[in-house]
């Protein structure tokens, strides 16, 4: 074998090799075989999977009864400003939003002379000290359906003073407990 005849086989094999090499890196460009294939829509499996059971605290109301009889009237009249927007607190005063609350303790819900939701209309009972203290806590938390739209009074000493202070809004005030 003359020396051209090698050095044309070797360039032949040389630019095979080449060639091999760039189509291997070519491909693996277009199709990446260590690339991770990952999921396009990875579901996320929590490593513990918490069953959280809510807790259903049963609401209890602080009750008023006992500080009804000590209660301080003048920062009731003060708190019953949050409410003026919507009540009348005067004998034969006009309903504004919500109905006159003059004579409200013990007196039945839902019935004086005012279009009230189908909530306080269904009821059948009284407004008594600890129904007042239940509904002006969070009206809509046991009154559910309300269309009292009031967040509530969340100290009790104030639902106190206040329905102290509303106890005197009346030809006879209803004893004290
Ligand atoms: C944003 C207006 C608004 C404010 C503020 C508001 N109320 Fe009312 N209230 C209403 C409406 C409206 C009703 C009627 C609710 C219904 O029919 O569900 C109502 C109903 C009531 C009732 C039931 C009356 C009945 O005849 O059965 C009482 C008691 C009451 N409110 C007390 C209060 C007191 C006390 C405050 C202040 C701490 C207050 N409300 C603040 C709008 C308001």
């Amino acid at each position: 074998m003359d020396a051209l005849k090698f050095n044309k086989i070797a360039a032949a094999l040389l630019s095979g090799v080449l060639l091999i090499m760039v189509f291997g890196k070519i491909g693996n460009l277009l199709v990446n075989p260590n690339r991770e294939v990952s999921n396009a829509y990875p579901i996320e499996v929590p490593e513990k999977i918490e069953t959280k059971i809510k807790e259903t605290k049963e609401i209890v109301v602080e009750p008023i009864l006992a500080l009804l009889a000590n209660a301080d009237i003048d920062s009731g009249q003060k708190i019953s400003k949050k409410c003026v927007a919507c009540h009348g607190f005067e004998a034969g005063g006009a309903n504004k939003v919500g109905p006159n609350l003059y004579n409200i303790v013990n007196k039945e819900q839902g019935k004086a002379d005012y279009a009230y939701s189908k909530t306080l209309a269904s009821l059948s009972g009284k407004w008594t000290y600890e129904e007042l203290n239940k509904f002006l806590y969070k009206p809509k938390l046991f009154y559910k359906g309300t269309k009292m739209n009031y967040a509530g009074l969340s100290k009790t000493k104030d639902r106190a003073d206040l329905i102290a202070w509303l106890r005197t809004k009346s030809d006879s005030p209803v004893a004290l407990p």
